[in-house]
């Protein structure tokens, strides 16, 4: 055999394993790849050896070297792959093998805002009270807001610095214009909205915003909510009153023992009026405001003022919110900070 073919032979074989171990996937793989071209008795190395014998005396230092070469070349590469193999063998073994029975890490969910929270709680002390709870738009026009509530036109509570008026298809915003809309100021025209459609009795809260044009600081925020409580029927009277508060305060706050002060006011839509107080950890505390039903409004629903009295109450819900919790800052409540929300 002439010199040049057998280095060829060589140089073929030599490739062919390089690359059959830089393959090999797995120790099977590694395996086979062995037998095939190192193999003892059959291997492909050892057949191309066998054909030294054939090439010219002369050539045959000259292909012993090539051949050493060879073997050193596809000896290296099965190392290698060796290697390659048991490094990732290390790398599956030092992953913590996964145990189905350890406790699951539980998931960190969201949670209802503080406000929300309160307005649930609400309703199902005042549900439990006999009062269901029903919905009000927040855009309101001025019979529902003002004029039903025995608000005239000329009343400064139509102010439209105290109001958020919504501009009218033909431009003009505030009191007088036709027709007005604005964000309601108070939950109250809620009663009409329930008293027009219903006959008395009725015994209803909602619950909801309202908006004012206030600054926001600590203690104002140009949207808040109420909640709104109204009880139509025969002979209800300001004791009522008193004591529905008393045990929705008592309720909310955890049994203690509440009390309820009731100091002179005014509002156009109750008779006598007054601003509620709650007495809770040694102060009083302004909820808002209370009253009986004025005959006007009663009038205004189409009801008999001669046949069924009321009483109506107005409270603030951020206000009773952040004093059970002892938040400090109302716009807390609206800035959004998972740091605050999450502790509710
Ligand atoms: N609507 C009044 C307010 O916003 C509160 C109120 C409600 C007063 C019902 C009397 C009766 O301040």
């Amino acid at each position: 055999m002439a010199l040049a073919d057998f280095l060829a032979e060589l140089e073929q074989l030599a490739s062919e394993a390089e690359a059959a171990f830089a393959q090999a996937a797995d120790p099977a793989a590694l395996e086979s790849a062995r037998v095939e071209f190192v193999g003892a008795k059959k291997g492909r190395l050892k057949q191309v050896q066998q054909g030294m014998r054939s090439v010219e005396a002369a050539d045959r230092p000259a292909a012993g070297k090539q051949l050493n070469d060879a073997k050193n070349r596809i000896e290296q590469a099965a190392q290698q792959a060796q290697q390659r193999l048991n490094s990732s063998d290390q790398q599956t073994a030092a992953k913590p093998a996964f145990d189905p029975t350890l406790p699951g890490v539980r998931p960190r969910l969201g949670r209802l805002h503080p406000i929300t929270q309160t307005i649930a709680d609400m309703k199902d002390i005042m549900g439990r009270l006999g009062f269901t709870a029903v919905e009000g738009p927040e855009i309101e026009d001025d019979w529902h807001n003002f004029q039903a509530l025995n608000i005239p036109l000329e009343h400064p509570a139509r102010d439209p610095l105290d109001n958020f008026y919504l501009a009218t298809a033909a431009g003009s915003t505030g009191a007088g214009a036709e027709p007005t809309l604005l964000l309601r100021s108070q939950t109250s025209t809620v009663q009409i909205r329930v008293m027009s459609e219903t006959p008395p009795p009725v015994r209803i809260i909602s619950l909801g915003r309202v908006y004012r044009p206030d600054t926001a600081d600590a203690t104002h925020y140009p949207m808040f909510h109420q909640i709104e409580g109204l009880l139509v029927d025969r002979q209800v009277t300001m004791a009522d009153l008193k004591s529905v508060l008393r045990m929705f305060c008592q309720s909310y706050f955890g049994g203690q023992d509440v009390h309820i002060r009731f100091r002179p006011s005014f509002f156009p839509f109750t008779e006598p009026s007054v601003e509620v107080d709650m007495n809770w950890q040694s102060g009083w505390m302004e909820m808002g405001g209370a009253g009986m039903v004025d005959p006007n409004v009663l009038q205004a629903v189409g009801y008999d003022p001669e046949e069924v009295t009321g009483f109506a109450f107005g409270l603030g819900v951020e206000r009773i919110c952040m004093r059970r919790h002892g938040i400090q800052d109302i716009r807390d409540l609206y800035t959004n900070d998972v740091r605050f929300l999450q502790q509710f």
